[in-house]
């Protein structure tokens, strides 16, 4: 039996003893918490919690104990939307950004995905194994302990498979609890031009069986926007994907008012995500269904694009889930603390509402929500300790440093 027991927390986090599955609405800003408290966690699960006053220490021994005097203790961030296995940066489009060409103008001059694609054929499994574990080290120290992965970089089947292998070992070598996403349809590949709708036919006939057949990937993914996949394209892509019981999560909206989300919500989407181009008629749509909308801080941020209506969407009633989308084009950062920044300042969340859209509607959002997103008991004990801070308001305000001091994942100091 291993156990750990945390004791005079200055605040447990989304302490809940029979949560809902998400938070929509106004029920984004409830943030249910418990001053000076314990948590205990026994064999990789959360056991109890309660007031210190109310701690049974006959009940609660431990081999291990940590004193969270002046810290507070939060369920690790569920970082739904990445593609954190690439094989190299792209620091260079990025001053080509800076000086003013579009991420579509970028593609076209064969950058962006397609330059990631080309760098994907002379890299070996080993070597994105090796750098994806860097960055989920880095996440990890930065409070996240569940991430979503995306294939993608491939475009091809047996560079899409190996991306999909390597996700694989990821998920047996790291700490972090692990979905993989299968997106063979993220961009047109280069030889394809013209003949988009032969790829589609590849994605479909050649890519998605093999996908399914190996058990490689849980979620598939189509950016379906302006310039890369049409809602035609797509919903071909999720029908088939569906008969192999590959559940959809999709890029959608985040170039053009594109019919992403409305598509998505037709096959029931795990969530739709980026969202920036999100009207009347989509909310409309999310709001009878049950997809989370997820939003990409980063992306926005990093591509300087208009930002997702966040505050229209809750006020509407809607839940919302933010994500890191960790990727070397459009968002080469994973930090779950800085997407909390992002949410107050640039969408006007309140604290409250950035810390559920990155916990427990993250968690929704990548099929998790049984077991992770909140410190609730049976969950896993997905954990971070914070360094001793003033406040929860603290978190999103004192933006660009590491808060997070000690993260414990399946029970274990990691
Ligand atoms: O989520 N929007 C599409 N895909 C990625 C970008 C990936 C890249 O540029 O490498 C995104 O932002
Ligand atoms: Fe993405």
């Amino acid at each position: 039996m291993s156990t750990i027991l945390i004791e005079n927390i200055k605040k447990l986090v989304l302490a809940e003893e029979k949560p809902d599955i998400i938070k929509a609405g106004r029920a984004m800003s409830e943030l249910p918490c418990i001053d000076n408290a314990y948590l205990y966690i026994r064999d990789g699960k959360i056991d109890n919690f309660g007031f210190m006053s109310q701690a049974n220490p006959e009940n609660l021994k431990s081999e291990l104990v940590l004193d969270a005097t002046g810290k507070m203790v939060f369920p690790a961030f569920c970082d739904s939307h990445t593609h954190l296995v690439y094989p190299a940066s792209r620091e260079i489009e990025y001053v080509d950004k800076i000086k003013g060409l579009s991420y579509e103008e970028i593609a076209k001059r064969g950058g962006g995905i397609l330059n990631s694609a080309k760098k994907m054929k002379e890299t070996i499994i080993a070597e994105l194994v090796d750098s994806a574990l860097e960055r989920l080290e880095e996440i990890k120290n930065h409070g996240t302990g569940a991430v979503e992965i995306k294939s993608g970089y491939g475009l091809d089947t047996d560079e899409e498979l190996k991306m999909l292998y390597a996700i694989r070992k990821l998920k047996e070598l790291s700490p972090l609890t692990i979905k993989a996403t299968f997106l063979g349809a993220h961009s047109i590949p280069a030889e394809y031009r013209g003949k988009q709708e032969e790829y589609v036919n590849k994605v479909i006939n050649e890519m998605i069986p093999v996908v399914a057949s190996e058990g490689l990937a849980e979620y598939i993914d189509v950016f379906c926007d302006k310039g890369f996949f049409t809602v035609e394209d797509t919903d071909r892509i999720l029908m088939a994907g569906l008969k192999y019981g590959l559940i959809p999560k999709i890029h959608a909206n985040e170039l053009d008012f594109s019919g992403g989300i409305q598509v998505g919500v037709k096959y029931n989407a795990l969530s739709v995500d980026h969202l920036e181009y999100t009207g009347e008629a989509e909310i409309e749509a999310l709001l009878n269904s049950e997809t989370m909308p997820t939003i990409l801080p980063g992306a926005a941020f990093f591509l300087n694009m208009p930002y997702a209506p966040a505050r229209k969407m809750i006020d509407a009633g809607l839940p919302l889930a933010m994500a890191s989308d960790f990727n070397p084009g459009s968002s080469p950062s994973g930090n779950m603390q800085l997407i909390l920044s992002m949410a107050s300042i640039l969408y006007r969340l309140t604290p409250e509402e950035a810390i559920n859209a990155c916990t427990i509607n993250g968690a929704y959002a990548m099929g998790l929500s049984e077991e992770l997103g909140t410190i609730t008991p049976g969950k896993i004990a997905n954990v971070f300790l914070t360094r001793e801070i003033p406040s929860i308001e603290y978190m999103p305000y004192y933006y660009g440093s590491n808060k997070v001091e000690t993260v414990i994942l399946n029970g274990k100091m990691v």
